[in-house]
């Protein structure tokens, strides 16, 4: 695995890259978590792709960008390690609030897409309660830091399945949200509930997809994850068993399965 660094406006900016050959995979994690969230599919995959795992900026081991940061900034992000590391048209997978990233990057860069694989991701905005609640949670993380909100969020994030059986799980991810800069969370949750809706993207969307949820998503149930497959011409659909919002952690192998078999069919050359 090489660690990469590159330096950005705001300060410096991380990601790690594995495996070789076609196709090329970018990996965005969801909020607020980093690109260690992607751990078994970084290693499960190394064998059928490359693949590049930034740290969102301010999320990780990424420099926070300043407040006000909107969404097309992390998406212009993402092209620039695309650029670093050769990546004309890669597979772009993006989980949650990387699914949020990876639409503002068809909206402004489809050039740079070659496939997209939107896992626990919703296309709609945020509606007028779910804004408040962003601004709530980051006057919240400005003044108590992540502690004020961890319990919460995993209580939201993780599966019934996963809470009761999979402790290892619920510790890692709650190490890592406790981890997170509360600067790059309160820029990440305002890029967030200032994000644009995408829905009317979707019927545009040419390139292979694949859409993949958990089960027990409580954050994108599975009824908003097929509707967003419905609305892209011939995307897949899968709905994980066991798994809540973030798929990639808590049911590793069956993420890393799907995203094989996605692989594998893309066309060549
Ligand atoms: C994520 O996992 O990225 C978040 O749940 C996204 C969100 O809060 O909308």
């Amino acid at each position: 695995m090489d660690r990469l660094t590159r330096e950005t406006p705001w300060g410096p900016a991380r990601a790690v890259r594995t495996g070789q050959g076609f196709p090329s995979v970018v990996l965005l994690h969801g909020f607020p978590f980093d690109h260690s969230m992607w751990s078994p599919q970084l290693q499960a995959l190394p064998g059928q792709a490359t693949l590049l795992a930034p740290d969102l900026p301010g999320l990780g081991a990424s420099a926070s960008p300043p407040p006000g940061t909107p969404m097309s900034a992390y998406a212009d992000e993402v092209v620039a390690w695309m650029d670093e590391a050769g990546f004309v048209r890669p597979v772009v997978a993006g989980l949650s609030m990387g699914g949020y990233v990876a639409f503002e990057l068809w909206r402004r860069h489809r050039e740079r897409v070659g496939a997209l694989v939107l896992l626990d991701t919703k296309p709609a905005a945020d509606p007028p309660d779910a804004q408040a609640a962003r601004t709530a949670a980051a006057e919240a993380i400005g003044s108590a830091g992540m502690a004020a909100v961890v319990d919460g969020m995993i209580a939201k994030a993780l599966g019934a399945t996963t809470r009761a059986r999979r402790p290892e799980v619920v510790d890692r991810l709650r190490r890592m949200i406790l981890a997170t800069d509360p600067d790059g969370a309160v820029a990440a949750l305002h890029a967030m509930r200032d994000r644009a809706d995408s829905t009317a993207d979707l019927a545009g969307i040419d390139v292979p997809t694949a859409v993949v949820v958990g089960e027990e998503d409580e954050l994108t149930p599975v009824a908003v994850a097929r509707d967003l497959a419905d609305r892209i011409p011939g995307a897949s659909f899968r709905a994980i068993a066991g798994a809540g919002h973030v798929t990639a952690l808590e049911t590793p192998d069956e993420v890393s399965r799907a995203l094989a078999a996605f692989l594998e069919e893309l066309p060549r050359g």
